[in-house]
């Protein structure tokens, strides 16, 4: 038997093994049930992030892929995973081929999310037979789920390392007792959550960068799986954010994201100083940096004091990214989200007035279990009524663990899709309107690169976060022009420079 069949065959055997056995030794599992306990100790802040001796050079000569679903926070996560491995020496690749560490970081919000994960997991069964060296690892928010846990362990157990939310940082032991053992390696941590600094970043570009001021949730709606996968709401220290702005301003960064899962909860679990939201983003104001951003917000913690430091505008841009879910005050009461559509319309009218040419976008949720026709068109009025620039839009999905997935539903999926099909349609005639009446306007775009669908022409967004198209130089990408809008499309549109003069 030459090297390579011996391999496969190791690799086969490993398919039959009972994995039950290394649970004592290996197998941490997570609980969704324990993941909810929130309780009252101090969230521990480490700085002394490293990566152990003997494990820097695990990665030399090796690859590494990382895969990614989900939100901004996925992304960002991914950034930080792809710092520790090139910190253990593995380069980069897009070439699952020849990755030799394929790690996918997956999202757990809806079932199609989930779905698409598992259909890559199985894609990867055969290469992993070919080549059993490979690691597969499963890590994100799907691998917080006890589920999703089992169904690996049963039904594809060439996956070699499932890791969690909490534990990004335990990346080097993780690897190296994947590397190193011939059992599954899992290590979920289904606690509140601590907040590791100065863990290494890869990140993606060098003209937009996220920065995380915030981890968790508590506000539990009842739809909702991320309170269960992310921990509870943990603040960073401002001045550690204050510090990585400006480590992003002084090497050239753009514009930056300000992400959490719900930010205008920043600070309050800070014991120790009475700060918010509000009070940081009159921090960042300050730094020379051109464009700010944040997201998500939820309603309920959107106050005047954020709502006026806004308003000053400068590097803080006029884009309000404000979930309203449904429009139906009975919908958001069994949501839990904690306000009324009249509270919701209060609340954006009022932002409305102290931002004039503020952009508002919204998430939304039909066919929350028996959700009424009537109760449907509250959503489509409320749209109407906001007239919001764009809407993410999505059919309710059940997620085990939490309250609704207990409801019983009289809503049928067909109605459900029609419903989405309805609010589309609206979302997207406002949209195109919103656009058309930006044509002959000059508006500032950061140039962020090639257009998806032409490399001859380059593409960036307004403060307003609305796509532009432009034919200009590759010079430009990066720097801020200014562009007369000639034409609008439904989600983007067409416009010529006009300023600088050598960008023309
Ligand atoms: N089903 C459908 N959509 C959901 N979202 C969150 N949970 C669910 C669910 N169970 C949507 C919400 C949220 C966005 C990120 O995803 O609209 O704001
Ligand atoms: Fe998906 Fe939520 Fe996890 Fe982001 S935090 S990856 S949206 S489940």
């Amino acid at each position: 038997m030459n090297e390579e069949q011996r391999r496969r065959q190791e690799a086969g055997q490993r398919q039959e093994k009972d994995y039950s056995q290394y649970f004592q030794t290996t197998y941490e599992p997570p609980s969704l049930k324990q993941a909810k306990k929130r309780g009252k100790e101090d969230v521990e802040i480490h700085y002394d992030f490293d990566i152990p001796e003997g494990m820097k050079n695990i990665g030399e000569g090796r690859k590494f892929l990382i895969r990614t679903y989900g939100c901004q926070m996925n992304e960002h996560d991914s950034e930080n995973m792809a710092g520790i491995l090139m910190r253990m020496g593995f380069t980069s690749t897009v070439d699952t081929e020849e990755a030799d560490v394929i790690l996918i970081n997956t999202c757990a919000i809806r079932e199609n999310a989930e779905n698409k994960v598992f259909g890559e997991i199985g894609h990867l069964k055969q290469m992993k037979l070919d080549n059993p060296e490979k690691i597969i690892g499963v890590c994100g928010c799907m691998s917080q789920e006890e589920a999703v846990v089992n169904r690996i362990l049963s039904k594809h157990p060439h996956v070699d390392l499932i890791f969690g939310t909490h534990n990004i940082h335990r990346l080097p032991e993780l690897i190296q007792n994947a590397i190193f053992s011939k059992e599954m390696v899992i290590e979920v941590w289904s606690k509140e959550g601590d907040i590791i600094e100065n863990m290494p970043r890869a990140r993606k570009g060098k003209i937009q960068g996220w920065v995380n001021i915030m981890y968790g949730c508590d506000k539990f709606c009842t739809y909702c799986i991320v309170p269960y996968t992310r921990g509870k709401e943990r603040s960073r220290r401002p001045e550690d954010i204050i510090e990585e702005v400006r480590h992003l301003a002084r090497n050239g960064y753009k514009e930056i994201t300000l992400l959490g899962q719900n930010v205008n909860a920043y600070g309050k679990d800070l014991a120790d100083i009475d700060y918010g939201l509000g009070d940081l983003m009159e921090e960042i104001r300050k730094i020379d940096i051109p464009r700010v951003r944040f997201t998500t917000s939820h309603p309920r913690d959107f106050d005047d004091h954020l709502i006026s430091v806004l308003a000053e505008g400068g590097n803080l841009v006029e884009h309000i990214h404000l979930p309203v879910q449904s429009g139906s005050s009975d919908v958001l009461k069994l949501m839990s989200r904690k306000y009324t559509r009249e509270s919701y319309i209060e609340l954006a009218n009022k932002i409305k007035q102290a931002i004039p040419h503020a952009s508002f976008t919204t998430d939304i949720i039909v066919g929350f279990p028996n959700e009424t026709e009537e109760q449907f068109e509250e959503t489509l009025s409320l749209v109407k009524e906001m007239e919001y620039d764009s809407a993410f839009t999505y059919i309710y999905s059940p997620r085990d663990g939490t309250p609704a997935a207990k409801m019983e539903d009289n809503v049928p999926h067909e109605v459900k899709k029609q419903r989405l099909a309805r609010l589309n349609a609206i979302v997207n005639e406002l949209s195109a309107e919103k656009n058309k009446a930006c044509e002959g306007q000059v508006v500032e775009v950061l140039v962020e690169g090639e257009s998806k669908k032409n490399p001859d022409i380059l593409s960036g967004r307004t403060r307003t976060n609305r796509l532009v198209n432009f034919a200009a130089p590759k010079s430009a990408v990066g720097t801020l022009v200014h562009v007369e809008i000639t034409e609008a499309k439904t989600w983007s549109l067409n416009g010529r420079v006009v300023e600088p003069a050598e960008v023309k």
